[in-house]
């Protein structure tokens, strides 16, 4: 029996889920703990899980409503996720409700104040009624009692009208809309008493929480509670959700602090309250420590009672021929918000340039908004004083490339290119304000006792460096040089992981490490103060730029990582411990105590052992982000301590062996990750292969990779994950995360390539359909790539079936030695299936005249359907080209902008790519399929066919003003006696090409749909 992710997934509900919360920013759960890159939605996880345990029934509606009642994802789930600070108030429920709404409201509000009134009335009555005349008290009594009772049930009425009408209102939003005003389902109750007898009346069950259902479904599968593993478990959203969920979990991955991320995911976030206590206090204490070592030592402190928040600093050089060293920055903006910037002077006896930090007028802060006197810009160096003189950057390193940093440095050498230098501290003092406390500020440039406080720092650190490097307080680990790792060195000779920290930085952070090891006792709390290193380090490092924008307030260091690199800077902020404590990571994202068994080891994928029904995986391909290098950021740091902590773990990155990129060496690991993931799966067991990526055609090399693996695909999705609300149905996202998912290929039938084709045509059939029928009526499901990927998946769900294909092992054809443009017969199987799946999508309105149009021309007017339906990714459009075997769609492209793609219009093209019909085509019918490639020398396929002189007699029409005579005439030139035959296709084409004008978006047809018009007026009248 399919599993319900073999039938069906709700792609746009769970797109705009996992658009929600990856926009929840800071407020995500998982991650508070630390950074990792390529997180994926903890609800598109939740999502996969569930529909590999649910079975398919013989009624996928019901099926689907069962699903999305489970998620909450339904619309009672969603009216019970709605936020009540979010509901309506009475204006605008009315504003948004319909008249026959609002009539009916007005009807009760004016039934409820009639009856009050009556009731007013009655009562007034009884009050003036002589307390002597019994018998009318009672009879007015009975009749207010009754008028009372009117007046409630009028109340009440209306009271139940305006819920209804809330609900009613709120579910007529499109589905993302409902979403702002939602909790995320997550962070809700989970299903109604009442959804979950429905819910087990259908599935069969009698749970009453997931974890119920979760534990009968996979009993009824598998014999015990469904085990779920991710061997590249990163961040730790799948075993931390399979978990959540009631799943037992798994996870491994190469990298430890990966592996550390996902074991606090489950034992410390899914430790649940005590945990959760018991480490903050663990950290508030090492913080207190921490706060009294550095004010005994009073390096953060100044003589007027103040304590420093924030230290600017910046790098200087001084270049060939400059008497003085610049300091450098792109922008001496300090904070916007007061107004406050950074300027220098020239010194009499000084080589280097005083800092002065002050607050300037509204105009002046515009200025510097404008970088102002910055020194450094587009990689050249300014003289301040002079703007004649400029250096490049890369010229003041010389051809040598800069001195390398030796372990033991820990700031520049005198005679370095870059020094570096404090230029501003943001001071803080609580002073009493009308008896109550207030918080003081302000910005000063260091003053000679900084300056000496900046030397005690350092001296501070020298007398322990050696031994905190050795006890592991600091790290000693050297960069060793890759993708991203090769800037530090090649930028500031920095060679060591401590030298992207300035002294303050490792003293502080070195003091929190030191303390940390000591205080902490439990493996939690030592987790738990690893993490705060981890979180600390990305908020305050040589690489964190200085934010001084107004929403910024006094301005904050920015995080190492907002991206995947590790960006040297010429000027940078180093919190204080002070500020550091403030913004501690919090552990209340998930209150709910997993009561599961999970496990998580360090290990290379090809290694594992252990067994799992389901493995959820997300590998790391072509994803261009290098784990293995930018992870040692944190692991520099963790190092020694990790070690001591989790023994069994291996403290190295073991970039050797970490799965990246593409080519032969990728494609053999990945074969035997796979390989060795189904050997450890029940023969019932199910995979599913998440994957981002712009250019959906890279996914067919993967299909091809799990195919060797021996695994069969059976069906693959394509959630959204990373895009506005708006957007989803637009077009407009950046990045689909694709799932693929799996079962293990039992057996190794041989396939012919006779029998696959009609199969794969049936399969593409059959799949389109089915999506077809879930989209009839209310809010489509899928979009045109969504229904592109399913019909690619139908093939490969054919094809993967077979172990062999005419006899080709499929691992050998994978790694075959080929040209560089050479194609396996494998992939020639794979393109020809996605053209059938292409050419089964035939647009709305062209099945009639769709047979006779060629390929190039099938292309063109497929992806104009696409484009009219708001789709502008271009990766889409290089898509469908290969599914009409197009190679060469510059031509026909107007823009071809990542995501603004867009197709040539007749006046676009004007006469360009106008090449004269052959023989052949002039009379008869429109030439049969050709691909889109010209011979060399030849003119675009395009350029030949029947449409684009149509196109052209379209354009005609619009020159002449919507006067059809020229361009009926060019079509009856063109095409001779053959026009009276293609008369009818070309009306239809026409009349087809008049309605694009409609679509929204497709403001640059409305001329040319205009025209088209009239020229198909124009034809049907024609007469020989
Ligand atoms: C795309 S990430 C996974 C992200 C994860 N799904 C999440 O939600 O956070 C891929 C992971 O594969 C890991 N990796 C790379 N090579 C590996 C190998 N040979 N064995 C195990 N893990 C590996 C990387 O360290 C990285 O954490």
């Amino acid at each position: 029996m399919p599993a319900f992710i073999e039938t069906q997934f709700p792609i746009a509900r769970l797109s705009a889920e996992s658009y929600k919360e990856r926009k929840a920013g800071a407020s995500q759960t998982l991650t508070g703990l630390g950074k990792w890159w390529g997180r994926k939605p903890l609800i598109l996880v939740r999502a996969s899980i569930l529909g590999m345990l649910m079975p398919a029934s013989s009624d996928p509606k019901r099926d689907r409503e069962i699903f999305l009642k489970i998620l909450t994802m339904d619309d009672d789930g969603t009216v019970q996720r709605w936020k009540s600070n979010e509901r309506y108030t009475l204006t605008e429920l009315l504003e948004l409700a319909s008249l026959d709404e609002r009539n009916r409201y007005h009807e009760l509000l004016a039934e409820r104040e009639r009856l009050f009134n009556k009731l007013n009335e009655v009562t007034e009555e009884l009050k003036r009624l002589p307390k002597s005349n019994i018998e009318a008290i009672a009879t007015a009594t009975a009749a207010m009692n009754d008028a009372v009772g009117q007046a409630d049930r009028a109340r009440k009425a209306l009271l139940a009208y305006f819920n209804a009408l809330q609900i009613n209102v709120f579910n007529r939003l499109p589905y993302a809309e409902r979403l702002r005003f939602c909790e995320r389902p997550e962070n809700s109750d989970g299903p109604t008493e009442q959804a979950w007898e429905e819910i087990n009346a259908h599935l069969d069950t009698t749970a009453s929480n997931l974890a119920e259902l979760i534990e009968q479904l996979g009993q009824r599968s598998y014999g015990h509670t469904p085990r779920v593993g991710d061997c590249f478990c990163g961040g730790g959203s799948i075993p931390f959700e399979a978990a959540r969920i009631g799943c037992e979990a798994f996870g491994s991955d190469l990298n430890p602090v990966a592996g550390l991320l996902t074991w606090a995911s489950l034992n410390l976030l899914g430790g649940g309250k005590k945990v959760q206590d018991e480490v903050r206090g663990v950290q508030e204490e090492v913080f207190a420590a921490a706060d009294k070592q550095i004010t005994e030592w009073g390096i953060e402190h100044n003589e007027q009672g103040e304590r420093a928040e924030a230290f600017l600093y910046c790098v200087e050089v001084k270049p060939e021929g400059c008497d003085y060293y610049i300091p450098l920055a792109p922008s001496w903006l300090v904070a916007e918000k007061y107004r406050i910037v950074a300027t220098w002077k020239k010194l009499p006896d000084s080589v280097h340039l005083q800092p002065e930090v002050l607050a300037v007028s509204e105009s002046e802060l515009k200025l510097y908004k404008g970088n102002k006197d910055a020194t450094v810009v587009d990689s050249r160096i300014l003289d301040p004083f002079d703007a004649t003189r400029s250096w490049s950057v890369e010229a003041l390193r010389g051809p040598e490339g800069l001195r390398r940093w030796s372990n033991d440095d820990v700031v520049p050498r005198p005679g370095d290119v870059f020094l570096e230098r404090l230029y501003c501290i943001r001071w803080a003092k609580t002073v009493m304000h009308n008896g109550k406390p207030k918080l003081v500020r302000r910005y000063a440039a260091p003053e000679a006792a900084d300056l000496a406080r900046e030397a005690k720092v350092l001296e501070l650190l020298h007398e322990r460096f050696a031994d905190w490097q050795s006890e592991g307080f600091i790290p000693s680990k050297a960069i060793i040089s890759g993708d991203n790792t090769e800037q530090p060195i090649r930028e500031r000779g920095w060679t060591h992981w401590h030298h992207l920290f300035t002294p303050r930085q490792l003293l502080m952070h070195g003091v929190l490490m030191k303390l940390g090891g000591q205080i902490s006792m439990s493996l939690n709390a030592k987790a738990y103060s690893l993490l705060t290193i981890g979180y600390i380090t990305d908020n305050s490092s040589k690489l964190c730029g200085w934010n001084p924008h107004h929403s910024k307030g006094p301005g904050n260091t920015r995080n190492v990582f907002s991206n995947q690199a590790l960006n040297t800077l010429f000027n940078y902020g180093t919190k204080s411990l002070q500020e550091i404590s403030f913004r501690i990571i919090s552990l209340s994202t998930n209150r709910q105590r997993f009561t599961g068994e999970s496990n998580i080891i360090i290990s290379d994928a090809r290694d594992l052992h252990a067994k799992c029904d389901i493995w959820i995986t997300d590998p790391p391909y072509a994803d261009a982000i290098n784990y293995h290098e930018i992870g040692d950021f944190f692991l520099a740091w963790y190092n020694k301590q990790l070690a001591r902590a989790f023994p069994e773990w291996t403290p190295d990155a073991r970039a050797e062996l970490a799965v990246r990129g593409e080519g032969e060496d990728f494609r053999r690991s990945m074969v035997e990750i796979y390989k060795n993931l189904a050997q450890h799966m029940p023969d019932n067991g199910m995979q599913m292969v998440m994957f981002t990526h712009q250019n959906p055609a890279v996914w067919a090399d993967l299909g091809m990779i799990l195919w060797a693996a021996g695994l069969k695909a059976t069906a693959a999705w394509t959630i959204s994950t990373e895009t506005e609300a708006a957007g989803i149905k637009k077009g407009s996202y950046v990045q689909g995360t694709v799932c693929l998912v799996l079962r293990k290929r039992l057996g190794d039938e041989p396939g012919f390539l006779d029998e696959v084709y009609p199969l794969v045509e049936d399969e593409v059939k059959s799949q389109i359909a089915s999506m077809q029928a879930l989209d009839e009526g209310g809010e489509p499901n899928f979009n045109d790539a969504d229904y592109q990927l399913a019909a690619y998946a139908a093939a490969l769900k054919v094809l993967t079936r077979y172990g062999n294909i005419d006899g080709r092992d499929v691992e050998y054809e994978l790694f075959a030695l080929r040209a560089a443009n050479e194609k396996s017969d494998f992939q020639a199987v794979i393109e020809r299936a996605l053209r059938i799946a292409c050419d089964y999508l035939v647009p709305q309105g062209l099945d009639r005249l769709w047979r006779d149009l060629s390929l190039v021309e099938r292309y063109y007017m497929r992806s104009l359907d696409v484009e009219s339906r708001g789709e502008r990714r271009k990766g889409m459009y290089e898509e469908l080209a290969r599914g009409f075997g197009v190679t060469d769609i510059r031509p026909l492209l107007q823009s071809d902008k990542a995501n603004g793609t867009r197709m040539v219009t007749p006046s676009d093209l004007g006469s360009t790519h106008l090449a004269s019909l052959e023989g052949a085509a002039q009379n008869q019918t429109m030439q049969m399929p050709r691909r889109g490639r010209a011979a060399s020398g030849a003119p675009h396929p395009f350029a030949l066919s029947p449409l684009r002189h149509l196109l052209f007699a379209v354009r005609e029409t619009t020159e002449a003003d919507d006067n059809p005579e020229p361009g009926r005439q060019y079509l009856r030139d063109t095409f001779g006696q053959g026009y009276w035959n293609q008369r009818d296709r070309f009306i239809g084409l026409l009349e087809w090409f008049a309605r694009l004008g409609n679509s929204s978006g497709m403001e640059e047809w409305h001329k040319d749909a205009q025209a088209a018009r009239v020229l198909s007026g124009r034809l049907r009248n024609d007469e020989a």
